[in-house]
């Protein structure tokens, strides 16, 4: 494994126990729900995005650590409800029974919410490991996450997502789903890591094409994996998407053809680097690994 992603990676997980450490006043069984979903070994790769762009933009990269965490939360939230029943009906997830199997629905919901809320508090306060950006900065991160998770980015991509299985769909209505329900947070993930390393508009254009690019061939490989690795390997449920009859790249133009139009799309999210100044390395081999990803 990549020895820079294992230090993010150990960064960040540290990061998060430190939220939770912090967190008083949840009810034992709440908070045991949210760390549950929390813990159980996420790839942790839009943190290190977060980082990795500080890092692009020549910037002090410990500054991101508590938004890095805050992102993580908020997709763990993602993962929680997007496996409910009343979504896809997941029973297994990072490799161990799916929130609402292991805590009910109920529960799972709520961890959901408080997860979110969670970060959005994260995002706020000064954080458990005192690497603090300037207060107008943390109000732009506020707002670039906020706007990303909401109903014109994440939720509004699951919703779509939902709205269109079963149904005859198009290339352009499947680019629309997963550029939100998916795309918006990477792409708020590497703004926000660009912003608060400090850099120019010229290097966020940059990172924002990056994030983009990379957002959506992850979700494409998402859809590919979901048609061509076992349950097992995945840690979650391998044939979720025929079974509920989704809208995806390998439904819509065939694996051969996906796994192309993925592999282009890395290949240019790369190539938009190049204007950066600082050590672009670490997220062009995030892109790399999104490419040939197993899990
Ligand atoms: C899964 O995301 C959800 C999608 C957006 C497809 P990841 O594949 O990053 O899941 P974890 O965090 O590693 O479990
Ligand atoms: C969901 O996409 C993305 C989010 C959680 C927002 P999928 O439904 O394909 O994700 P998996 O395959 O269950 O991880
Ligand atoms: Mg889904
Ligand atoms: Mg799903
Ligand atoms: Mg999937």
């Amino acid at each position: 494994m990549n020895c820079r992603f294992k230090q993010l990676r150990e960064e960040v997980e540290a990061e998060l126990h430190k939220i939770f450490d912090a967190h008083a006043g949840a009810p034992p069984r709440l908070l045991e729900a949210m760390k549950y979903s929390t813990f159980a070994g996420g790839k942790r790769l839009r943190p290190m995005l977060v980082t990795a762009s500080a890092e692009a933009v020549g910037g002090n990269s410990a500054k991101t650590i508590t938004t890095a965490a805050a992102i993580e939360l908020i997709h763990t939230y993602t993962l929680i409800h997007d496996d409910l029943p009343a979504m896809d009906n997941d029973e297994l997830r990072r490799g161990i029974p799916t929130n609402h199997k292991k805590f009910g629905e109920a529960t799972a919901i709520l961890a959901g919410d408080a997860l979110l809320t969670l970060a959005f508090e994260s995002l706020a306060s000064p954080g458990p490991s005192g690497h603090n950006p300037p207060p107008e900065i943390k109000v732009r991160v506020i707002d670039i996450v906020a706007k990303s998770v909401g109903a014109a980015g994440t939720v509004g991509g699951q919703e779509v997502d939902l709205e269109y299985e079963g149904k005859e769909g198009d290339i352009e209505k499947l680019e629309y789903i997963h550029t939100r329900k998916t795309g918006a947070m990477i792409r708020a993930a590497v703004e926000a890591g660009g912003i608060i390393g400090g850099g120019s508009d010229g290097d966020i254009a940059a990172l924002v094409s990056y994030g983009l690019k990379i957002g959506h061939a992850f979700q494409i490989i998402d859809d590919i994996l979901d048609v061509t690795c076992a349950t097992e390997q995945l840690g979650k449920d391998a044939g979720s998407d025929e079974g509920n009859l989704k809208m995806t790249y390998p439904a819509l133009i065939g694996l051969d053809e996906s796994k192309k139009l993925a592999d282009k799309l890395i290949r240019e999210a790369i190539e938009s680097l190049a204007p950066l100044k600082g050590d672009t390395a670490t997220l062009a081999a995030i892109a790399e690994y999104i490419g040939e990803r197993k899990h």
